[in-house]
């Protein structure tokens, strides 16, 4: 815990007297995405005794099954797919305690124009089930992220981006963005109640814990160090001279969580858009060192060499299959844990930095020291028997 933290505490508890929702719990979080790389986080800060705003009581959804990882956060778990609006809506307008919403889901099509059309109708969904049925509703967190001064995928080296470090004033890029979308819609739709505020969360890279991520950057990393050792290989890195010499910043999924929380609770913090990340610089080849340790591989390093996890990777499922039952891992698909693509995305070039300048002078002054997040994450996913 951070002294930030332990001062938002205070400061809530004293904001917080005389509005009790329901006699035990002081707010009523509802994750969509429950088992993301954030949401996992989510779910784990919000039930916590000491949580700014609390008691919480919190309902969570995702569509698969509660997965065993998942099961020791005091949550109700909702097995729902927000892009079936019949469900969505059965399922979410029942909730009527809702005071809060926090908004860490996507879904990943094959170009940036149906990203907008069905990101879109997920959280228009999820918000036409809830902002008119939940009386107490105060407030919506939506996460997006540094692609917003980056541009999608898709356009990444195709289009003039702006000059980092980003920050939240400089304007949307002239290209389509589901979170541009995701932005107007959330505009539209807190008109429909008044007093209804939102906050909007941008972070970069982010580092946590979650199996079931679609970018999960330290997990990919571990999968893949994991292949290294059981075949006795380098671990190379598999990324560009500018990935790895250069500094970089990303967002530890508990912050990232934090400060959706402090934007539920701090009047300062709402209706604004916020970057997110740890307030640390960094460079991969230090974390590289404390990743080949952690895997136990005494040969590791860069040489210029144009690699791609996709294609190192693209046989390897029946050897993660022989490691998993080897090591008596948790079971879990290769083609989940292992993200090839996004790992080629990141590593492929050089960080662009952004500024949490708007964050510290709204009164966030969260951080996390990148080396002992990375670490504390890589120990998770082995904690939980994720990874050997
Ligand atoms: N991950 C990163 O490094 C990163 C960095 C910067 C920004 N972002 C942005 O952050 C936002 C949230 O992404 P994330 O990475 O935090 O998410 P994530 O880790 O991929 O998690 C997505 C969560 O949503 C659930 N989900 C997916 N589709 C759903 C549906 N139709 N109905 C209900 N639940 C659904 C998933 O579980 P099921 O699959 O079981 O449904 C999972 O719990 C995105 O806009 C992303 O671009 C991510």
């Amino acid at each position: 815990m951070s002294w930030w933290w332990a001062g938002a505490i205070a400061a809530a508890k004293k904001k917080s007297e005389g509005g009790d929702v329901s006699g035990k719990y002081q707010s009523v979080g509802l994750i969509i995405g429950v088992t993301g790389i954030v949401g996992s986080s989510l779910a784990e800060i919000l039930p916590l005794p000491d949580t700014p705003g609390g008691p919480w009581k919190v309902y969570g959804v995702a569509r698969r099954p509660r997965p065993t990882w998942n099961a020791d956060h005091p949550i109700e778990y909702i097995q729902c797919d927000v892009s079936d609006f019949q469900e969505t809506q059965e399922k979410l307008s029942k909730l009527t305690d809702v005071t809060h919403i926090f908004y860490v889901t996507w879904t990943s099509m094959a170009t940036e124009a149906e990203n907008c059309v069905v990101n879109g109708d997920m959280l228009r969904n999820v918000l036409n089930s809830t902002i008119l049925f939940a009386p107490n509703l105060k407030h919506i967190c939506l996460q997006t992220g540094r692609k917003h001064y980056k541009g999608p995928f898709e356009s990444y080296g195709k289009i003039q981006t702006h000059e980092p470090p980003f920050h939240e004033d400089l304007p949307r890029l002239d290209v389509p963005n589901f979170y541009y979308i995701l932005e107007d819609i959330l505009f539209e739709e807190v008109e429909k109640k008044e007093g209804l505020t939102w906050s909007v969360h941008r972070p970069g890279v982010i580092f946590g814990f979650s199996p079931y991520s679609a970018m999960n950057i330290v997990g990919t990393l571990c999968v893949y160090a994991a292949i290294c050792k059981h075949e006795d290989v380098p671990l190379r890195f598999p990324g560009s001279i500018e990935a790895w010499d250069g500094y970089w910043d990303v967002s530890d999924a508990d912050l990232v969580a934090e400060h959706q929380i402090w934007a539920s609770v701090d009047p300062f913090a709402k209706n604004e858009a916020f970057n997110c990340s740890n307030g640390d610089v960094f460079k991969w080849k230090h974390l590289w060192k404390e990743l080949a340790e952690r895997f136990e591989i005494e040969n590791y390093g860069f040489k210029e060499e144009n690699l791609s996890l996709q294609e190192m990777m693209k046989d390897k499922g029946p050897v993660w299959d022989e490691i998993v039952r080897e090591k008596g891992l948790v079971p879990t698909k290769f083609e989940e844990v292992g993200q090839w693509w996004f790992a080629d995305t990141v590593l492929g070039k050089g960080s662009l930095l952004d500024s949490m300048n708007k964050s510290k002078e709204h009164g966030f002054l969260g951080f996390r020291n990148t080396k002992s997040s990375f670490v504390s994450w890589i120990n998770k996913m082995k904690g939980y028997k994720i990874v050997p």
